[in-house]
């Protein structure tokens, strides 16, 4: 399969390449594996291999860096997280059955992961680096190019520095305990946890401090939040930054033929910035009555949790919702209609399944 990845992946496009992880294969663990993990890409993999990787630093800094991987591990500490990487698209099929969004795929539930995360903290390279005080923004620029703008230009984004010089925000090489994959961003990447999946650039060769945020295409004109009879143009709209609360099921599948009694219901629920996933609640009978369900592994402040429940079905169709609180105390809204937006990013409406129990 392509880039070492399972073939039960669901395969949006093969170049560039995008695909996301099916229901019951994200179920299976609260690490997901790097096999199953899904990837994004605007652009084709760039090729360059370790050895003659340099990342630069520059802007508005007192001192330039320019870093080899091997310098990078002997001048800085090394870190590890476990971080949930979520795309702004995540889910977003359930906004284009409310109306079409030309151009964009239509992502699953399966755009999400949690991996493990190996490498420096990116607060000590810009204590290195000396940020001047009018550096406001730290911007990532990757090694790729994607033709989705015109004239195509290199995938860049950037993060508020209050974010950026905290300590969870990584320069990392290693996902899951090996060296970071091509398709990840191999060999260096940004992990922003908390924060959608389009800040945590791959194949990263250079970080500009700024004044101001990236005004490249991926930030200035797509990831943004435009309002229903919006256009995307470079500014309009609103930067996406940290993920919204979301929850959905994995197991049953969508669809799935079951026997009728007790049945095992699975699912992840995800809480964005500093917010934490507090209370999951599942039900049968669209939300006139909920069963908490039980929290599984919690892998700290930055990861998902994987959440089950046992429901009892009568025979006959059934539609299984869920929903998640976090510690702010918000919780999802019902559907995904009045959330719809042209670009179809940010759906956290509630998780749907149907399934057919049979005696
Ligand atoms: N970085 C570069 N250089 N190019 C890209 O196309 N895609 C972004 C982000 N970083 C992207 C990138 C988006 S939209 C997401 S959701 C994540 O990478 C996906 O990371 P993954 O492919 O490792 O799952």
């Amino acid at each position: 399969m392509l880039h070492g990845k399972r073939s039960d992946m669901v395969v949006h496009e093969e170049e560039p390449f995008n695909a996301e992880t099916a229901r019951g294969a994200l179920a299976e663990a609260s690490v997901t594996s790097t096999a199953a993990f899904f990837s994004r890409n605007h652009g084709a993999i760039p090729r360059s291999g370790p050895s003659s990787w340099r990342l630069s630093v520059d802007g508005l800094v007192d001192e330039q860096l320019s870093l080899s991987l091997d310098e990078l591990r002997e001048r800085f500490a090394e870190r590890e997280i476990v971080a949930t990487l979520q795309c702004a698209g995540n889910r977003r099929q359930d906004l284009l059955e409310v109306r079409e969004i030309p151009g964009e795929a239509p992502w699953g539930p399966g755009a999400t992961g949690t991996a493990t995360w190996r490498g420096v903290a990116l607060a000590d390279v810009l204590q290195a680096a000396r940020p001047q005080d009018a550096a406001e923004h730290v911007a990532f620029v990757g090694a790729d190019v994607s033709d989705e703008p015109q004239p195509p230009e290199a995938y860049g984004a950037s993060i508020p520095r209050r974010k950026a010089e905290r300590s969870e925000v990584l320069l990392a090489w290693e996902m899951n305990g090996e060296a970071l994959p091509a398709v990840h961003g191999g060999p260096l990447r940004a992990v922003v946890p908390g924060f959608i999946g389009a800040r945590s650039v791959k194949w990263l060769k250079r970080i500009e401090l700024r004044a101001a945020p990236w005004d490249g295409f991926f930030q200035s004109t797509a990831y943004r939040l435009l309002p229903p009879e919006g256009e995307a143009a470079p500014g309009a709209g609103i930067a996406l930054g940290e993920i919204a609360l979301n929850s959905d099921i994995l197991a049953p599948d969508d669809d799935a033929r079951l026997s009728a009694g007790a049945i095992e219901v699975r699912g992840y629920a995800f809480a964005g910035g500093e917010r934490r996933v507090v209370r999951v609640d599942v039900s049968l009978d669209a939300g006139a009555s909920w069963a908490q369900a039980e929290l599984l592994d919690d892998l700290g402040r930055w990861a998902w949790r994987l959440w089950r429940t046992e429901l009892d079905l009568e025979p006959g169709s059934h539609e299984i919702v869920v929903r998640a609180w976090d510690s702010a105390a918000a919780s999802q809204p019902e559907r995904p209609g009045p959330l719809w937006n042209p670009k179809g990013y940010v759906n956290n409406a509630w998780g749907r399944v149907r399934v057919h129990a049979e005696t």
